[in-house]
């Protein structure tokens, strides 16, 4: 069963490297490269950061209790790198949004009109709020036991969620930006599909893999991490971690 983990992971890996591969030569070989100045280029730096970090990010962190070569390292250090690898993914996603409002205060562009932009910043506000509640609940010493079991099926259920709507977001996000440059500005239509549409409607594909490929391992029970701690102790980040 571990040998079907590591082949079902190594493939987790492979499609990460490639969604992160395809959307920034997207962006530097069809959109002109990256800038931090309101101009067109600023507005590039947002799906390579949405994609790396609602993504590629969070679908890794989701899975880190999985791979069992950490099972032999104390809890502790797994539910750190969780919560480390999520507060990156967040970072990112807040870097990729600020990208994209920047850049409609440059050229005048009114905000939060499209169904994407409404179903994204959902996304990240929920995220937002997963990881307060997340730290707050499972790494406080104080936080009383019943609070963590309440918690915890809310916590699991809520970060598949987001999941969803990551992936959402970015197949909505793809098809606007598709639409909007190759029917607005762009010499080559939509509807004739370029080059640069076939390359990145894959980009689109790619992403929809990855999320299929990390909720296979979510879903697989013999894949889950043996409980070896007390109830007690599984959640609190400064208690005495049992090795
Ligand atoms: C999880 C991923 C994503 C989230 C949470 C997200 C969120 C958002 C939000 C909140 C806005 C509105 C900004 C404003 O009104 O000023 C926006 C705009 C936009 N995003 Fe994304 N986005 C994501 C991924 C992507 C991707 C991968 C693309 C692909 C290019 C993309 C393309 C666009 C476009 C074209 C706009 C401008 C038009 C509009 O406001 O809808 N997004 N995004």
């Amino acid at each position: 069963m571990t040998h079907i983990f590591y082949f079902f992971y190594g493939f987790c890996l492979c499609l990460s490297l490639l969604c992160a591969l395809f959307v920034v030569i997207w962006n530097l070989h069809w959109r002109g490269g990256f800038a931090w100045d309101r101009s067109l280029l600023h507005f590039n730096w947002h799906p390579v950061l949405m994609v790396s970090g609602l993504v590629i990010l969070y679908g890794n962190a989701a899975v880190v209790y999985r791979i069992p070569f950490t099972w032999k390292q104390r809890k502790l250090v797994c539910k750190l790198v969780h919560a480390g690898m999520m507060f990156v993914a967040l970072l990112l996603s807040i870097l990729g949004l600020s990208a994209v409002f920047d850049f409609h205060r440059g050229f005048n562009i009114p905000h939060m009109y499209s169904l994407h932009s409404w179903v994204g910043i959902s996304t990240v506000l929920l995220f937002a709020s997963q990881w307060i509640l997340g730290s707050i609940g499972f790494l406080l010493p104080c936080s009383p036991p019943w609070m963590r079991s309440f918690l915890k099926p809310v916590h699991i259920w809520m970060g598949r969620i987001i999941l969803v709507f990551s992936l959402a977001s970015c197949i909505s996000g793809i098809n606007e930006k598709l639409l909007l440059t190759l029917n607005g500005i762009s010499a080559a239509l939509y509807n004739a599909l370029p080059v640069e549409a076939v390359f990145v409607n894959f980009l689109g594909i790619l992403i929809m893999a990855f999320g299929m490929a990390i909720f296979g391992i979510l879903f697989v029970k013999k894949w889950q991490r043996p409980e070896d701690e007390g109830p007690e102790n599984a959640y609190l980040l400064l208690s005495e971690d049992t090795p």
